[in-house]
């Protein structure tokens, strides 16, 4: 079954196109591996669905519907989860807060009112839950800005399973970690894999893009090009 569709697509940043009439299909419980040279628009392609970087021209489609209008927290709403090539987490909040928010629906304003507002009860123990699974339960006190890279990488990839989500993109997951950061990594993306959840990791590791993708594409002028044996 089809669940991500995106129709020629193209995207320009300032005089350059960095994404051009760019096509791709994933289907229900499709892992697309994407990697690329530095700048060849792996990250803007994820932005793109997420709508954090406007596209020039062309169509996404989430489970049949057109995201060309929807903002990010819409879209996050129909249950799209990133990561970020730099962890995007809230350095002021706990480790566990962190959790907790991404454990709560996202109301039309946003995580804050979520978080602040209307997280249920039950949100804590899995929230723990989901931290032990991510290796980071001894830190759950502890503010999210005293992280390592590493650790914020892996709690920001734990918030990405607790939110249950539909579609998941991941940009570099692997990048800077230890091997055994790294196998957590590898567990979360088995959990999604297990729940038929689709993903687009972007990697420069293409061992690990081997290890966990069904099909993988390199990213070059702008257009994903279907790597052989892969
Ligand atoms: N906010 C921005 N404004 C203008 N140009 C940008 C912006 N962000 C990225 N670019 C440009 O878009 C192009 C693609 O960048 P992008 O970050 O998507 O590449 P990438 O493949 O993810 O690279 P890397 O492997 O280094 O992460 C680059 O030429 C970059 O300079
Ligand atoms: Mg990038």
């Amino acid at each position: 079954m089809l669940e991500l569709e995106i129709i020629d697509l193209i995207i320009r940043r300032g005089e350059s196109t960095v994404v051009g009439k760019l096509n791709l299909k994933v289907t229900k419980g499709e892992r697309v591996g994407v990697f690329g040279a530095n700048g060849s628009g792996k990250t803007t392609l994820l932005d793109a669905i997420c709508r954090q970087v406007h596209f020039s021209a062309g169509k996404i489609y989430w489970q049949g519907r057109p995201l060309a209008n929807m903002s990010t927290v819409q879209v996050a709403r129909l249950g799209v989860a990133r990561s970020f090539q730099f962890p995007q987490i809230l350095p002021n909040l706990t480790v566990l807060e962190n959790l907790i928010s991404a454990n709560t629906p996202i109301s039309k304003d946003g995580i804050f009112r979520a978080l602040f507002f209307r997280s249920p009860p039950e949100a804590e123990p899995r929230s723990q839950a989901y931290l032990a699974r991510c290796g980071l339960g001894i830190y759950a006190r502890d503010l999210a800005g005293t992280l390592s890279f590493g650790q914020r990488r892996l709690l920001e990839i734990g918030c990405v399973l607790a939110r249950r989500p539909q579609l998941v993109l991941l940009d570099e997951p692997s990048a800077g970690l230890s091997d055994e950061a790294k196998r957590h990594v590898s567990s979360a993306i088995g959990e999604m894999t297990m729940k038929r959840v689709p993903m687009i990791i972007v990697e420069h590791d293409l061992n690990f893009l081997a290890q966990h993708c069904d099909v993988i594409y390199q990213l070059e002028d702008g257009q994903l090009v279907k790597q052989q044996g892969y």
